[in-house]
């Protein structure tokens, strides 16, 4: 069974690799990454300078999935521009991932990852934590300002992280954007921001951050996530690459999101739980049901989601 596939051109060996946010920080658990089996080596989302992120407790279980508050704990942009080459010899994707607190800060890492080893670079405009910074997808005029500089330099294919949205008129309004800016990847969707977790014991959040409110993941956003994949793939067909991400934690729920159109589904609520096996037990558990299906390739499958 091929399970290999394409983002903006750019080969993946397999349909899963992590997503941009937990064990994905530190060289070396970029090195772990590389060695299994992730088909793409994601970078936590960066910052300009270095980070230590939000107070703990900052992330926190859930029965079906994950509440946290990271707030970007990050090295800086530099150090991932460092640890690119040192990870080329796992011979699969290494993608970058940025998010700025300014314009400015966004033109300056797009420009200088684009001089750098990775190969894709991930736009983050939607990280619910950083207090006082309002989700930059939310708002359509910053969007515009970002992409406009995001999308001016250099040859390797820029991308959009996304945040749920909850309306067509917005995913229609962020398709033109996408489309305008020549924006060739969405990853959809980034956790649902700013959720209110409570212990009834303690009669208090189970966050510190932003007063406990934090990005919902895992299996409770799962249909969040399927809705917008598939409202981009309807809006932009095989214009753009989608990253799917949002509550996969087996074969059946990577499915679903190839179905829906993803070209790759992201995992990273199960990889924190369960650590780097997910990634080769969910590739066999959707290559079982793609050949008890009757597919031949991820590619046969893509978007082939029927209607009643
Ligand atoms: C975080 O570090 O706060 C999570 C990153 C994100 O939501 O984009």
């Amino acid at each position: 069974m091929n399970t290999k596939t394409t983002i903006a051109g750019l080969e993946f060996p397999s349909y899963i690799c992590n997503a941009s946010g937990p064990n994905d920080a530190t060289l070396d658990e970029l090195h772990v990454l590389g060695s299994s089996g992730s088909s793409a080596i994601v970078m936590k989302s960066c910052t300009i300078e270095p980070r230590s992120g939000n107070a703990e407790p900052r992330y926190a279980r859930l029965p079906y999935g994950a509440i946290q508050s990271m707030g970007l704990p990050n090295l800086g942009y530099r150090a991932y521009g460092e640890f690119a080459p040192l990870l080329q010899s796992y011979g699969k994707p290494i993608v970058a991932s940025i998010a700025g607190l300014s314009v400015e800060d966004y033109r300056v890492m797009v420009d200088t990852f684009q001089e750098s080893d990775v190969d894709l670079i991930e736009v983050n405009l939607s990280c619910p934590n950083i207090e006082g910074k309002p989700q930059v997808a939310y708002d359509f005029e910053q969007t515009e300002k970002v992409l406009s500089v995001v999308s001016r330099s250099g040859t390797k294919p820029v991308g959009v992280k996304l945040p749920p949205y909850f309306d067509y008129v917005h995913q229609q309004h962020m398709a033109e954007l996408i489309e305008k800016y020549q924006i060739s990847f969405v990853t959809c969707i980034n956790s649902v921001g700013n959720v209110l977790v409570i212990d009834p014991e303690k009669e208090t959040p189970i966050l510190k951050p932003k007063k406990g409110f934090g990005g919902l993941s895992g299996s409770y956003i799962k249909p969040i996530a399927l809705a917008n994949v598939r409202a981009f793939y309807n809006l932009l067909g095989d214009k753009i690459s989608i990253f799917g991400v949002g509550g996969i934690q087996s074969g059946v729920d990577a499915f679903e999101f190839l179905l829906a159109g993803a070209d790759v589904v992201q995992v990273g609520t199960i990889f924190e739980k369960e650590g780097p096996a997910c990634f080769g037990r969910i590739e066999k558990e959707l290559v079982d049901i793609l050949i008890a299906k009757g597919y031949h390739s991820v590619a046969d499958a893509k978007g082939r989601l029927k209607f009643l």
